[in-house]
């Protein structure tokens, strides 16, 4: 190229950056603002208002410890979120104060979730705890149960996962069971709750209830005075849909003598053992041990799901076929409602190219479960929408802001 060629391309070159840097995306517009609280309600998936009842013909959208994929676990701005985002079910693990107040909180230490290491008031109640089970945590933590209702109830809240938003740690706190129940009841349509009665045998040592009662009598005397009870499926449970759930059978066998609410036994890594009987999940995943199951009145199966879809922890693709739980399960008539189906990188296997929803066509289409304990409410909804519509077209467009 001639010294003049090289000179006007150059010249070119420069015009065209000037071009692109006055296009108006290129260009900061000091009007156009995002509101200071970012809008988190989807509007194409917001559920329609008064009077809709809870869906039964797909798989359940359950919000594992409300939309915590961005509030912090089991606050009440999680729990909202789920349920404008789509969820047929809040999920909550159960757990009781020194007083015995129950509240919802995962862990039985509080360290990891709450700012409970940077509160000097409570240094004191660092301690070691020798009667730890497994599945249970850390030995030496501040633990929930040393804790009266008015001392927790100042701790704020944390995100679980380093690689999710932190920005709302430290401003939300613990909540009651009671709350969560009103969180419920007061959404525009009827929305169910999933009720954990957590770590039994732990909280059993460490807590007197009031009245004398059991852990579980307390969890199921709170649900009775909010109106909930019936069997799976009859009018009353679905004007109050409910799910008993817990990692030890013994518990829901007591909190049957209390209701007759449906009850759904959880499971551990198959090599677990249970923290009531000492016996492994595999040997509870058997026909006879789900035999046994359905004779204490439990409806529904809720399997970690890589129970169900093996996966090789050392490639971290599955290994092989799913097995056949859910078949024999299905043959049984339990319902299975596998745990926890979580969008982040880190949480999905190889096979699924990084991507939520070949995990949900995978274990809806392949495997059939039959509902979803997830952390990703609004991706949930957005599968189920897409694959087993409900809402209609005139149902979304009620729900835009046209302004
Ligand atoms: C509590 O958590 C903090 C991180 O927030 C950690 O640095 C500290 O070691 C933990 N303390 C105990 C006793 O586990
Ligand atoms: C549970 O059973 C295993 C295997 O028999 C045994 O090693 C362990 O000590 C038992 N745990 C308790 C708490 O009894
Ligand atoms: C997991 O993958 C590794 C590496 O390919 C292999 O050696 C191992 O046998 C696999 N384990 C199972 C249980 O398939």
């Amino acid at each position: 190229m001639a010294l003049p060629g090289l000179l006007l391309f150059s010249l070119a070159l420069v015009l065209v950056g000037v071009v692109s840097a006055q296009h108006p995306l290129n260009t900061p517009n000091p009007s156009i603002k995002y509101p200071t609280q970012p809008p988190r309600q989807n509007p194409f998936i917001k559920p329609p208002g008064a009077g809709y009842g809870i869906q039964t013909q797909r798989p359940y959208n359950i919000a594992h410890r409300g939309a915590n994929n961005v509030y912090p676990e089991e606050s009440e701005q999680a729990y909202k979120l789920a349920i404008d985002l789509g969820a047929d079910f809040i999920e909550s693990d159960i757990q009781a104060t020194k007083d015995g107040v129950l509240v919802c909180f995962h862990d039985i230490g509080l360290n990891l979730t709450t700012d409970v290491s940077t509160r000097p008031e409570f240094a004191s109640k660092l301690t070691t705890y020798n009667d730890i089970t497994g599945g249970d945590g850390t030995n030496t933590d501040w633990f929930l149960v040393d804790f009266t209702y008015d001392e927790l109830k100042t701790l704020k809240l944390k995100q679980r996962f380093p690689y999710r938003d932190q920005s709302f740690n430290g401003q939300f706190s613990i909540i009651t069971f009671e709350r969560y129940i009103q969180i419920a009841q007061e959404a525009n349509r009827v929305v169910g709750i999933y009720p954990e009665i957590k770590s039994p045998r732990f909280n059993k040592a460490h807590v007197q209830f009031p009245g004398g009662k059991s852990f579980e009598q307390a969890v199921v005397d709170l649900l009775n005075q909010y109106g909930y009870g019936g069997p799976y499926l009859t009018d009353r449970w679905l004007a109050k849909p409910l799910f008993i759930q817990c990692f030890a059978y013994t518990s829901l066998l007591e909190a049957k003598k209390y209701t007759d609410s449906p009850l759904v036994f959880l499971y551990d890594s198959l090599d677990a053992r249970t923290q009531d009987t000492n016996e492994t999940y595999a040997s509870l995943s058997t026909d006879a041990a789900f035999d046994m199951l359905k004779s204490i009145g439990v409806v529904g199966l809720g399997p970690y799901k890589a129970n169900i879809q093996p996966i090789n922890t050392t490639t971290n693709y599955y290994s092989g076929k799913p097995n056949d739980f859910v078949t024999r399960a299905h043959n049984k008539g339990f319902e299975v409602h596998p745990y926890t189906y979580r969008a982040d990188t880190p949480q999905l296997v190889f096979d699924l190219h990084g991507n939520f929803f070949n995990e949900f066509i995978y274990f809806d289409k392949v495997i059939g479960v039959d509902g979803f304990f997830t952390d990703f409410t609004e991706s949930a909804f957005q599968y189920l929408e897409w694959t087993h519509p409900i809402f209609t077209k005139s149902d979304i467009y009620q729900t835009l802001i046209f302004q």
